[in-house]
């Protein structure tokens, strides 16, 4: 089951997705494949970068795959070169990297405050700042933030800063809606509850992990594959008068 990609043809069109070596940016930047982009495969991660990238190919997708830290702005800036010496051109954007921690507030150092809060929203800022001139000149644009339901609501495994990062990211998110819809381009958050990767099997017990999906109304946690696929949909022409929204993807644990 699933999308059917050929209702969703991108072809022509080039994706850099953050954080695509694994878990859902690898979902995402194979749905994105799949569909005829041309990805950017990002990751701070240079061995799941490339096999990401290398799994990519089998798609006959045209693929780069490049090691950045998108929470520092010249890393940003040399990514973008090579991005435009090589496609010349950015069409849709996935903020996807983004880093949790469980920790209690009283716990957080000031140090692990930052990491949180930048590596989910000012990666979010640097990449969309440096991408969107790029749209605004081509008349057409898709930027797509993965915030989570933490934003909207209390995170379940992380702690406050990842809450105040995330829900910060939505605010962003509706801000930059608004500043560009003008030019075509469209901006919206993507709010997951708890799906099956890296980020949740390092952080809580598959105990724990039973324990929540048996809690949500649906009796499961999600998977990469079907956030994928509400971010392919959104990357969309069919999708282009969608903008500043923010769409839940839960299994109904949190209804807004
Ligand atoms: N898994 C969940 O339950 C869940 C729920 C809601 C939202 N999210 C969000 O979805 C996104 C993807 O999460 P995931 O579960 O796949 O996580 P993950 O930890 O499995 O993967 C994240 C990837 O991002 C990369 N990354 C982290 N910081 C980076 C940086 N500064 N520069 C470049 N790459 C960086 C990591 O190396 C990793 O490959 C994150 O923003 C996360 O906060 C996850």
């Amino acid at each position: 089951m699933g999308l059917d990609y050929s209702k969703n043809d991108l072809s022509g069109k080039v994706a850099l997705v953050t954080g695509a070596g694994q878990g859902m940016g690898s979902a995402i930047a194979h749905a994105l494949a799949k569909t005829g982009a041309s990805v950017v495969v990002n990751d701070i991660n240079e061995s799941t970068a490339d096999s990401t990238a290398a799994d990519l190919r089998t798609f006959n997708s045209e693929v780069i795959s490049h090691v950045a830290n998108v929470v520092k702005s010249e890393e940003v800036d040399v990514m973008l070169e090579r991005v435009i010496s090589k496609f010349g051109q950015v069409d849709i954007l996935v903020n996807n990297a983004g880093v949790l921690r469980p920790t209690a507030l009283v716990e957080i150092s000031e140090e692990e405050w930052d990491y949180v809060v930048e590596g989910n929203l000012k990666s979010t800022f640097l990449c969309s700042k440096a991408v969107l001139p790029l749209m605004q000149e081509n008349g057409w644009g898709r930027v797509i933030n993965i915030s989570s339901s933490a934003g909207k609501s209390v995170s379940t495994i992380g702690g406050a800063h990842y809450t105040a990062g995330k829900a910060a990211v939505l605010g962003l998110s509706r801000h930059m809606a608004k500043e560009v819809a003008e030019y075509g381009i469209t901006v919206n958050a993507v709010c997951p509850g708890l799906i099956e990767t890296e980020m949740v099997r390092s952080t809580i017990s598959r105990e724990r992990t039973d324990q929540y999906a048996e809690m949500f109304p649906a009796k499961r946690l999600g998977l990469p594959n079907e956030v994928a696929d509400l971010v392919t949909f959104l990357a969309s022409d069919q999708a282009s008068y969608i903008t500043g929204a923010s769409i839940d993807i839960n299994g109904g644990d949190l209804m807004i």
